[in-house]
């Protein structure tokens, strides 16, 4: 699967944001990652289907890959299937009955997807990877943003690569927290293909160079041994 870069907006500027998330995609995002959050399940408060919703009526057509950081999780789901997201992704700790809303997400016509925090094993996937679109793996403990990234991670993608290509299922390996230039190439080996960054893309000056440093960094693990540069 062609690899995709997904700005966090928990970094962009609230203030514009309709801005903000258009001048990101124009430097060449693939999708907007939007971190919901409800002092509850995390502790932080963020943004809810209201805002989901403002972004699509401002304009905005790129796949929304709504990041459910809450409990209850069904409740939330229809009202922002209805704002517009195009990927909502749930932590299964979170939920009463996983299947339940995985099938409730396909139901309201979005891609369901798996959350998995730095300590929780994969143990969910064994009755559920044919049934999601993404599996997402937290490089932080969720709740903000500019963590340093978890080095175990790596390990998990590798597991969560190995499940999916024995699967045969076309799953996006997904993974969020700390993504920086200089980290994102371990990511992509590890068997990433859609990488969410939020301080490490808003936080810079040029939103462009610093996707495209990271395109190039994926590229890199993209080409055999034999010609790979610098490594
Ligand atoms: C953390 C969120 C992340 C966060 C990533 O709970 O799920 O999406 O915005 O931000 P960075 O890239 O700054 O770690
Ligand atoms: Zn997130």
């Amino acid at each position: 699967m062609a690899p995709w870069i997904a700005p966090s907006i928990l970094s962009a500027d609230f203030a514009r944001l309709g801005e903000d998330v258009e001048t990101v995609l124009a430097a060449g995002a693939d999708l907007i990652h939007f971190d919901v959050m409800d002092n509850h399940y995390v502790p932080n408060l963020t943004i809810g289907p209201m805002v989901c919703e403002a972004l699509r009526r401002h304009g905005i057509r790129a796949p929304i890959d709504v990041h459910l950081m809450v409990r209850p999780v069904d409740r939330i789901v229809p009202d922002f299937a209805a704002a517009g997201a195009t990927y909502i992704t749930f932590h299964p700790e979170a939920s009463e009955h996983v299947d339940r809303t995985i099938a409730l997400i396909r139901e309201h016509g979005c891609h369901p997807g798996l959350v998995f925090n730095p300590a929780t094993p994969l143990d969910y996937l064994d009755y559920t990877l044919e049934l999601i679109d993404m599996v997402l793996i937290m490089s932080v403990n969720p709740g903000f943003g500019g963590q340093q990234f978890i080095p175990t991670s790596l390990r998990k993608l590798m597991d969560a690569r190995a499940r999916i290509d024995a699967s045969g299922c076309e799953v996006r390996l997904e993974v969020d927290g700390g993504i920086r230039t200089d980290n994102i190439r371990a990511a992509a080996q590890a068997g990433a293909d859609t990488f969410v960054s939020g301080s490490a893309i808003f936080g810079s000056r040029d939103y462009a160079q610093t996707i495209r440093e990271m395109r190039q960094q994926i590229a890199i693990t993209a080409q055999p041994a034999g010609v790979r540069h610098g490594s």
